[in-house]
């Protein structure tokens, strides 16, 4: 099925977070500045697809989840669930959401409350939700996402201290499923994890997605990483959508300078391809998303920029297959 035939889920237009920020030595007069962590990212997200965003760390990627979630408010732009702004909508209304939209953070242990034992942390979302069930009937739900996610269900009275990274995330997967929602962000749900841990729990997450029909928003700093699971893939860069494009379509053929450097420094499984590779190093620092350079915010880094390049901010361009952020493209 192409992206065109699939049901719209969410679609984010002109999504804007900027947090206000005081210099550390300030008057009271002082206005605090304005720090653009997501600055105007358009995104259309189907049923039942993956979508991958990458970018270097401080890029928005975390902000643009947690904007979506509504656990921060978004300065300016829609995201529209099914119909409905998620942004405008009154709290009440958007903890209803929690149904449909969950998430999974990074840090597994730190992301599940020490002092409740596994059953606990699991039951808490239907507790909440569908206070009308029974104990029993919870337990019942709970036991059954445990084994799901591949944690055995005699373990339901520990505490997570007990459990490895990996498992910890199998509790968090078990918590955020067990609502049966339609959308599930990952925040950078293997980044803390070993890497012989990190294909288990992609593989898992994978398998969870096509039985239960989820879409999720997989969230990664690494390109090899989103590339096993995602159908397409959003490359962010201080703040700004730069490229989007079906998986296959960007690893084969990246049109944006920055993604082309994020591509090159991919490992190949060819080790003579590997060798004779050229990994393109990208020039200087990141810059502060305080003081983003004027018009292309890549601008500074970017190897083929021109003087256009300061005067004139490119928007993502192209269909929902594939999009680029760039004048020279
Ligand atoms: N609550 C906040 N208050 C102020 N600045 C924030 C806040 N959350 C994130 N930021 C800043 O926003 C930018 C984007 O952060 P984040 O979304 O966490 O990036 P990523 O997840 O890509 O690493 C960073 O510069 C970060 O310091
Ligand atoms: S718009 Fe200019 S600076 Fe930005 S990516 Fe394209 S060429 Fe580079
Ligand atoms: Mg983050």
């Amino acid at each position: 099925m192409t992206v065109a035939e699939k049901k719209l889920l969410l679609d984010i237009n002109d999504l804007k977070v900027h947090f206000n920020i005081m210099p550390a030595s300030s008057w009271p007069w002082t206005k605090p500045g304005k720090l653009k962590a997501v600055d105007g990212v358009n995104i259309r997200l189907f049923e039942g697809e993956t979508l991958g965003v990458v970018g270097e760390s401080g890029c928005g990627k975390s902000t643009l989840a947690r904007a979506i979630i509504g656990l921060v408010e978004a300065t300016d732009g829609k995201a529209v669930w099914l119909g409905e702004d998620l942004t405008r909508m009154p709290a009440s209304q958007k903890r209803e959401k929690r149904k449909e939209i969950q998430m999974i953070f990074q840090d597994p242990l730190a992301s599940l409350n020490p002092r409740m034992t596994i059953g606990e942390i699991i039951a808490e979302p239907l507790k909440t939700f569908y206070p009308q069930l029974s104990n029993d009937e919870v337990k019942e739900q709970v036991r059954a996402m445990m084994k799901r996610v591949g944690l055995l269900p005699n373990v339901i009275n520990r505490y997570p201290h007990e459990f490895s990274g990996g498992q910890c995330q199998r509790i968090g997967i078990a918590r955020a499923l067990i609502l049966k929602p339609k959308l599930v962000i990952c925040d950078e749900p293997v980044s803390a994890l070993d890497v012989s841990i990190q294909a288990q729990v992609v593989n898992l997450l994978k398998e969870l997605q096509k039985e239960m029909g989820l879409s999720l928003i997989f969230i990664a700093h690494d390109l090899s990483v989103v590339k096993h699971i995602s159908d397409r893939v959003l490359v962010m860069y201080l703040g700004n959508a730069v490229e989007l494009a079906e998986g296959d379509k960007l690893f084969a053929n990246p049109q944006h300078p920055y993604t082309k450097a994020l591509m090159s420094a991919v490992p190949v499984p060819d080790p003579d391809k590997e060798r004779s590779k050229q990994i393109q190093l990208l020039e200087g620092d990141l810059p502060s998303p305080m003081h983003p350079p004027s018009g292309c915010v890549f601008r500074t880094r970017c190897p083929i920029s021109t003087e256009s390049c300061a005067q004139q901010k490119p928007v993502l361009k192209g269909g929902d297959s594939h999009a680029v952020s760039c004048l020279q493209v």
